[in-house]
């Protein structure tokens, strides 16, 4: 038949991906997929081998995309499409020189990930994780008027690092909490701020006058390392820090003293270095550190949404098509 002539477009998936994205992939008919079939990672060896001659590759951000990678695949790779709205593990200016598409997952996970940093910043502040450890330990006494004492929002200045769409969700959701002050900091003054008031500033003020300093920028060469001993010194001794984006955006050994020597008075982090962190690692001692592991798109929904646009992304890339998200290089 003709269908059976048509040449099938040879696509690789570096990990077991939810049912929407699978159900799009091989009801499309167009491509032959081979997966690594694990919830865990692909062992680098089998990625170079899984990769070779493929016109489609669906990557993870735990995966490095380099030029080892693109040399594996060789010249009939068309197009990498990641299962995140991040990037950072991909080597964009070589897929730009060889012209191989890029496609990603923005927008669909801002809401997840923004109630998720709403969640992480409450915890953190209230001291949600020690409170349960104290019930269950029977360190729970009686009720107590100076015990696990926390700072809320009302009446607050709470200071986005990057009001991208992620950031300004975190803005929508944190104002009805009753925040006086909302700063934001990034290399353009935004528009759509004026939303929730949000007062574009030198990154200088926002951190030293927030009271909850949130982090939610992209990760680049400027953004990496950003969060260091200056930057914590500079923080309120009150002061909560929250961080969703990256973990590389903080220099943990300063944020570890920051904490430890009462410099800030909490922090929450999603995401960390490396990931997974280590469980012997110091800032796991800390009761005034909170750190989940990488959860911020995690609902059911969002993850099928976002398996299926990555999908769709792939079969685009490869049939030549638009896109329905590309990232433009
Ligand atoms: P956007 O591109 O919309 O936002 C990124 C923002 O970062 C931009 O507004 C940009 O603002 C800002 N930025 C870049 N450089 C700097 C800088 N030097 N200082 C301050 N701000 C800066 O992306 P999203 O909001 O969709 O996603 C943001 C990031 O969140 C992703 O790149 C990813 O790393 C992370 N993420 C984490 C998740 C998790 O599970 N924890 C889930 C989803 C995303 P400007 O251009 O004005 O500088
Ligand atoms: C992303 O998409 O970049 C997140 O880190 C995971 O959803």
């Amino acid at each position: 038949t003709m269908q059976g002539a048509r040449q099938l477009m040879k696509v690789y998936v570096t990990r077991r991906i939810p049912q929407e994205g699978l159900k799009v992939l091989t009801e499309a008919g167009v491509c032959k997929v081979s997966m690594w079939d694990s919830d865990e990672p692909v062992p680098r060896a089998e990625l170079l081998k899984g990769v070779s001659g493929a016109h489609g590759l669906l990557c993870l951000l735990s995966d490095r995309i380099d030029t080892e990678v693109l040399d594996a695949a060789g010249p009939s790779l068309k197009v990498i499409s990641t299962l995140s709205v991040g990037f950072d593990h991909i080597a964009i200016n070589e897929i730009k020189k060889r012209g191989v598409r890029l496609g990603y997952t923005p927008d669909v996970l801002t809401d997840a990930t923004a109630e998720l940093t709403v969640a992480l910043l409450l915890a953190t502040a209230r001291r949600l994780p020690e409170g349960v450890q104290e019930v269950k330990s029977g360190g729970w006494s009686t009720w107590k008027p100076l015990w696990l004492c926390g700072y809320g929002l009302s009446g607050s200045t709470v200071g986005v690092i990057g009001l991208g769409r992620i950031g300004l969700a975190i803005a929508r959701r944190l104002k009805p909490f009753g925040v006086k002050r909302l700063l934001y900091s990034g290399r353009s003054a935004k528009p759509q701020a004026a939303e929730v008031e949000g007062e574009h500033v030198p990154l200088d003020t926002l951190v030293t006058e927030s009271d909850f300093v949130v982090v939610s920028c992209s990760l680049t060469s400027d953004t990496q390392g950003l969060c260091d001993k200056a930057f914590f010194s500079k923080m309120k001794s009150n002061a909560v820090f929250i961080n969703t984006s990256r973990g590389t955006v903080v220099n943990q050994e300063d944020l570890y003293e920051a904490l430890s020597s009462g410099q800030i008075a909490a922090a929450g982090l999603d995401v960390t270095t490396p990931e997974p962190l280590p469980t012997d690692h110091p800032l796991l001692t800390l009761k005034n550190c909170v750190i989940l592991p990488h959860i911020g798109s995690a609902t059911y929904s969002t993850r099928g949404i976002m398996a299926a646009l990555s999908a769709n992304n792939l079969l685009a890339g490869v049939m030549g098509t638009a896109m329905p998200s590309e990232l433009i290089l």
